[in-house]
């Protein structure tokens, strides 16, 4: 049975900016853990989306834990911008990232909690020598770049093998999926070891209002466990 806790990090970028503070509080309220920030730049992806100042506006209207998810090309260069803002944590990405130690070394430096991140394509290999630096590890189940996309299906077995490298060398550091999440495949990532799930449109569009939506994602599990 599998009685690992499970996590819920609601994106905010599926939710309606001109009511954000509410959005959150009611994420919060309806038992998020955390609230999850995906910041692009329109290189490292496709798209735009965030900076620093949405962190400091989220700051002092919740007491959640703000992870922010930085998909763009030169991390290092947001860093203690993201820092000073008041982010908790800090996830950047594997690829395109010639020094990825010195960078989780300076996120671990301004006392953040440092995650990394890779893309569908990439392989959980590459995590092995870092991993001993890292609080968190993100495997993206979509390419990155969007919301509202559906989980890839393929980055399953990649996930368990994040599982088992996590378990032989930092049990510790929690397992993120991102992208896709709802209560279909919140189960099918948890059941290959994922306890944190990042989850948006699931979240913040969803029909039943953010408060049930929360709570049925929150109550997902195992289906080995029931
Ligand atoms: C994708 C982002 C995800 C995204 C998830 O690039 O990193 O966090 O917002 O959104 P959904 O849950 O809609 O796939
Ligand atoms: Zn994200």
């Amino acid at each position: 049975m599998d009685t690992r806790v499970v996590k819920l990090a609601p994106s905010i970028l599926a939710a309606d900016f001109a009511r954000l503070g509410e959005q959150v509080a009611e994420a919060g309220e309806a038992g998020a853990d955390r609230i999850h920030v995906d910041v692009m730049d329109g290189h490292f992806v496709p798209n735009l989306s965030m900076g620093a100042p949405i962190v400091r506006s989220l700051r002092p209207v919740t007491q959640l834990p703000l992870e922010v998810h930085l998909m763009i090309a030169n991390p290092d260069m947001f860093l203690d911008e993201f820092s000073e803002a008041g982010a908790d944590s800090l996830i950047v990405h594997w690829e395109g990232n010639n020094n990825l130690s010195r960078t989780v070394l300076r996120i671990k430096a301004l006392g953040k909690r440092a995650g990394v991140a890779i893309n569908p394509a990439s392989p959980a290999a590459v995590l092995e020598e870092i991993l001993h630096d890292v609080d968190q590890v993100l495997v993206m189940t979509v390419n990155p770049g969007f919301g509202h996309q559906h989980f890839l299906n393929t980055t399953l077995p990649k996930i368990r093998r994040v599982r088992q490298m996590i378990d032989r060398i930092k049990p510790d550091c929690q397992l993120e999926v991102d992208g896709g999440i709802d209560t279909v495949t919140a189960p099918l990532a948890i059941d290959a070891g994922a306890n944190v799930l990042g989850a948006g449109s699931a979240i913040f569009d969803a029909r039943e209002g953010i408060t049930a939506a929360t709570k049925r994602l929150r109550a997902a599990r195992s289906t080995a466990a029931n």
